[in-house]
């Protein structure tokens, strides 16, 4: 059986931190999240105007975020003294746990800068952890080839290949090259959560159409198969992720079960003791 879609959903264009444009898919008002997936960005300009600003100091507790830079360079540092490049094609895996207080800012390039960002939820017993860094190198990230593309697994298996991503729960983040008319098709445990979205060409699932920009969900049972168009190559990252199904109370860079928890997390915030 093969999954078909439950939704497509546009995002709408925003901007964060000190004024970067960005499109947010997860996490806005179509979306509000897709549990384990509290956000998912693209941010993506050849402008440096729209991202040159960055995202100066600030705090995250209770779950991890993913940035996967296509093109670009960010700057990381954080309030222990942890630094960071995001270069063309790697990975910054930040576990927030307790608290982390960074800042997430740009380098000037040939103009274009371009990736994702997808904030994943910590489990209940694991949103207090120690806080870590994992900067993923893209020689660390395996490319899968297969017979219509290539597979880059960023986290999880593909074909038997383990991609070097550490989530503290069940998921998957791979991205998906497939020359045009190609198809693909590989099994996603039922359950999981998992969404397509495309950032060049288009992408054909069942009867429905996937385009630039567009985020689709799957439903919950059945094989991932999507082909590209005939006319050219579709770009996409597709992940997954097991459902925690507790209670999620978000307060800005916060997200906890309870709305006790988040005024916790401010207030620990403001006394300076959020990363103790
Ligand atoms: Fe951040």
């Amino acid at each position: 059986m093969i999954r078909e879609l439950l939704k497509v959903v546009e995002g709408v264009e925003t901007s964060d931190g000190a004024g970067v444009k960005l499109r947010r898919i997860i996490g806005g008002p179509e979306l509000n999240m897709f549990d384990p997936f509290l956000l998912f960005d693209e941010f993506g300009s050849d402008n440096p105007d729209d991202y040159m600003a960055g995202f100066p100091a600030h705090p995250h507790r209770g779950f991890e975020t993913v940035t996967y830079m296509l093109n670009g360079k960010f700057k990381h540092k954080d309030s222990s003294g942890n630094e960071g490049i995001l270069t063309d094609g790697s990975v910054q895996w930040m576990t927030a746990g307790r608290g982390v207080i960074h800042s997430e800012m740009p380098e000037k390039t040939d103009g274009l800068a371009r990736g994702f960002q997808l904030w994943l939820n910590l489990p209940k017993n694991l949103k207090m952890i120690d806080p870590a860094y994992n900067d993923i190198h893209p020689d660390d990230i395996p490319c899968v080839l297969i017979k219509q593309g290539e597979v880059k697994v960023i986290s999880g298996i593909f074909n038997g290949v383990e991609g070097p991503g550490r989530p503290h729960t069940g998921m998957f983040y791979f991205d998906i090259k497939l020359n045009a008319g190609g198809f693909i098709e590989f099994p996603v445990d039922d359950l999981w959560n998992t969404f397509i979205y495309v950032y060049s060409g288009s992408a054909n699932i069942e009867n429905r159409r996937v385009y630039k920009g567009q985020l689709g969900l799957f439903k919950d049972s059945g094989m991932i198969k999507f082909s590209a168009e005939d006319s050219s190559n579709l770009r996409c990252v597709v992940i997954g992720g097991e459902p925690l199904n507790e209670p999620v109370a978000r307060g800005g860079p916060f997200v906890m079960n309870t709305k006790a928890e988040i005024m916790k997390a401010f207030s620990d915030y403001q006394e300076g003791v959020l990363t103790k």
